[in-house]
């Protein structure tokens, strides 16, 4: 079994041009806690979209005691960044009670990253005539596939941010987040290799997808705090960009 079959798209990632992008904004994010405040939360409503989507797509037949942990480790993941975003947001001036668009940074934008990979490798399962293929293992290969990607780009994401939190002096890591996602990384491509084989032949359109997918959500973060940033200069409250 190929153990760093995953790993190596994260590497990929962080050469990506996209990384550079990331901590541009990152850095423009960072020293204002109530736009971070509600970065964070956006984190947040992404780990919590996660485990929705796990809950709904994993047969009671399938689950074992990692896919329990997994579930939980992304249900901590969601509650740990919503509780540092209420922190910031207590220090900023802002308020992210809920995960509505207001109350975040690119919310929308960024569940809709999440439903767009879903759908696409939803549609990549969709498209083998194999009659053979029970519902059952069509739903694991789904949540396999979506998941793998998102783990690839949690493993590149969270160390750049951890990067520049750190430069910034931010009050709080998301260290230990990082430390569960690489075991959730290696999981992914040890039950992708044993559910599909050694080469899972859908896994590198789905990658390719969530690549564009995540240039599309940061370019919506870029818009928003383009906004945030009018606005604190004294300009017009424009229409927030989602
Ligand atoms: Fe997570
Ligand atoms: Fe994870």
């Amino acid at each position: 079994m190929d153990a760093l079959l995953l790993k190596r798209h994260v590497d990929a990632r962080a050469r990506h041009a996209d990384t550079r992008r990331l901590e541009a904004l990152l850095d423009r994010i960072i020293p204002r806690p109530d736009l971070h405040a509600r970065f964070v939360n956006t984190l947040a409503r992404l780990e919590y979209v996660g485990v929705r989507k796990m809950v709904k797509s994993r047969r009671a037949e399938r689950l074992d005691l990692d896919g329990l942990q997994h579930l939980l480790d992304e249900a901590v993941h969601a509650l740990r960044l919503k509780k540092a975003a209420s922190a910031l947001a207590a220090s900023g001036g802002a308020a992210v009670t809920t995960f509505a668009d207001a109350d975040t940074l690119a919310g929308e934008a960024g569940e809709a990253y999440f439903q767009a990979l879903d759908r696409r490798a939803e549609l990549a399962l969709a498209g083998e005539s194999n009659g053979a293929v029970t519902d059952s293992a069509r739903a694991e290969a789904n949540y396999l596939l979506t998941s793998a990607a998102i783990e690839v780009r949690a493993q590149a994401f969270y160390p750049v941010y951890e990067h520049r939190l750190r430069a910034h002096g931010a009050p709080f890591s998301v260290s230990a987040i990082t430390k569960d996602e690489d075991r959730h990384l290696q999981e992914m491509s040890e039950r992708l290799q044993a559910l599909l084989g050694p080469a899972p032949r859908d896994l590198d359109g789905v990658l390719a997808e969530e690549e564009l997918l995540y240039g599309r959500f940061l370019a919506a973060l870029e818009a928003a705090i383009d906004v945030a940033e009018r606005f604190a200069r004294g300009g017009a409250p424009a229409a927030r960009v989602a």
